[in-house]
């Protein structure tokens, strides 16, 4: 069997949590790859909500196995606190989750670091959750890491060490903070974890491929956001691409079977950075409001814009995407006129493709507008009710990124999701 890889294509919040839930019944395993509890998961079904930040979103359908891959980093109590509560909700885990012993430990020193690297940054700051992301990805890359196989020997020497570590950083940069809280409940993460099944996720994964079992793969963050390809520095520090599947499992290339890429019919973005298309005016805050859009994890307003086709046709090409997923076109239902971003004007100068850099100030975008369909999409159950206004916004799409929207998805909840091109 292969794995089919299903992964954000914007700046991240495009709904993976809802569809990884939607398809969990056509898989048998469901694993995250890469990202940890910055990512901010959302899911709904029979009127109950759930934020998902390192467990799988694949935990709430029947009992299938859910899997956290060496290449996410996990921040013990914060697992613990996602944990306790899901099982507090009548979701017990212990049994069907399973966790990397290669995966990375987030250390209380490093949120503490990611905090007062921030500050440092002063106003080009990234804007990160704060959840210690970036250290503990450099700590994994410079080989000072701290795994979570590494707490079943020998792991207070281990962690003393790498706390003494960034203790002197943090004293370098006159960095003030207190430990205290962070460690005590970190500690107590820690005893937690060795509650549940810690495996060599590799070796467990390649098995059940080879004994004809199926794997969905769980993007966090998005392709805007990738380490290598985003819009650097203004990104996360993880490979969030089809890419990092490969890396973050121990899965290889030739095992990669569909990927689905999935977009908002709009676009987002949370934190710093160039965002092309983002609008400043009433449009842009009408789309915030409909779409309720505020971080998951931080509650910050996410910045709002149209849709970026020039940045999606990228985003196809370097994750190999098979099939679009498009979310919250709910949220443009009542707009007069809708707009995609086919092209962007820099320093007078029309480009198609995504360029090296994009610096805000001197971009442009160019849009093609089209009549919005101005009807209540919501309680739509087959593709044969869309309006005509929306299937020719959906035919320009495919047309122009040259692959074909499969699923449409009319509101946040697990119902609300329109598959198309059913044989
Ligand atoms: P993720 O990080 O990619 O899983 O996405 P988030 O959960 O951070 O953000 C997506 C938000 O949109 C959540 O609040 C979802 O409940 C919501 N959502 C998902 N799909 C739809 C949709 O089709 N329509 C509307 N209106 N909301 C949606
Ligand atoms: P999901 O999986 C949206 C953004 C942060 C910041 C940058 C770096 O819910 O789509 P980090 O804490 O990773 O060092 O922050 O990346 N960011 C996200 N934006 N959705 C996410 O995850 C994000 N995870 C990180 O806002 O700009
Ligand atoms: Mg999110």
């Amino acid at each position: 069997m292969k794995v089919d890889v299903l992964l954000g294509l914007q700046w991240g919040d495009e709904g993976k949590g809802k569809v990884v839930d939607v398809l969990t019944p056509n898989y048998d395993v469901v694993v995250r790859f890469q990202g940890g509890p910055n990512a901010g998961h959302t899911l709904e079904f029979e009127g109950q909500k759930y934020v998902l930040r390192s467990i799988p979103s694949g935990i709430f359908q029947g009992d299938k196995l859910n899997v956290i891959g060496n290449g996410v980093v996990l921040d013990p109590a914060l697992f613990k606190a996602e944990a306790e509560s899901l099982e507090a909700s009548g979701h017990p885990l212990k049994e069907r989750l399973h966790i990397s012993k290669k995966a990375h430990l987030i250390l209380p020193t490093h949120r503490i670091l990611d905090a007062a690297y921030e500050a440092a940054k002063g106003k080009s700051k990234v804007g990160t959750t704060g959840k210690g992301i970036g250290p503990t990805y450099t700590d994994k890359v410079s080989r000072n890491g701290l795994r979570v196989g590494d707490i079943l020997h020998n792991f207070e020497e281990k962690y003393l060490a790498a706390k003494a570590r960034h203790e002197a950083i943090l004293k370098s940069l006159n960095y003030e903070y207190d430990i205290t809280e962070l460690e005590r409940t970190w500690m107590e993460g820690i005893e937690y974890l060795k509650q549940f099944h810690l495996v060599d996720s590799e070796h467990e994964i390649n098995n059940l491929l080879k004994a004809g079992k199926s794997v969905l793969c769980e993007g966090a963050q998005g392709t805007m956001l990738d380490v290598d390809f985003g819009s650097y520095p203004f990104v996360t520090s993880s490979n969030t691409i089809c890419a990092g599947a490969c890396t973050g499992l121990g899965v290889a290339p030739n095992k990669i079977g569909e990927v689905y890429g999935i977009m908002k019919a709009y676009c987002t973005r949370v934190g710093a950075g160039p965002f092309p298309t983002e609008l400043f005016d009433e449009t842009g805050k009408r789309i915030r409001d409909l779409g309720h859009e505020y971080g998951a994890v931080t509650g910050r307003e996410r910045r709002c814009g149209w849709i970026d086709l020039v940045a999606l046709k990228y985003a196809i090409m370097i994750n190999g995407v098979t099939q679009l997923i498009m979310m919250k076109s709910d949220v443009l239902d009542d707009f007069d006129t809708i707009k995609a971003c086919v092209g962007y004007k820099i320093g007078g100068k029309e480009i198609d493709y995504f360029p090296y850099d994009i610096k805000e100030d001197d971009i442009e975008p160019i849009y093609v507008e089209m009549p919005g369909w101005k009807t209540d999409m919501t309680k739509y159950t087959s593709e044969n009710e869309f309006p005509e206004e929306f299937n020719a916004y959906i035919d320009f799409l495919e047309t122009e990124l040259e692959t074909p929207i499969k699923i449409i998805s009319i509101g946040p909840d697990r119902d609300q999701t329109i598959v198309r091109y059913t044989e």
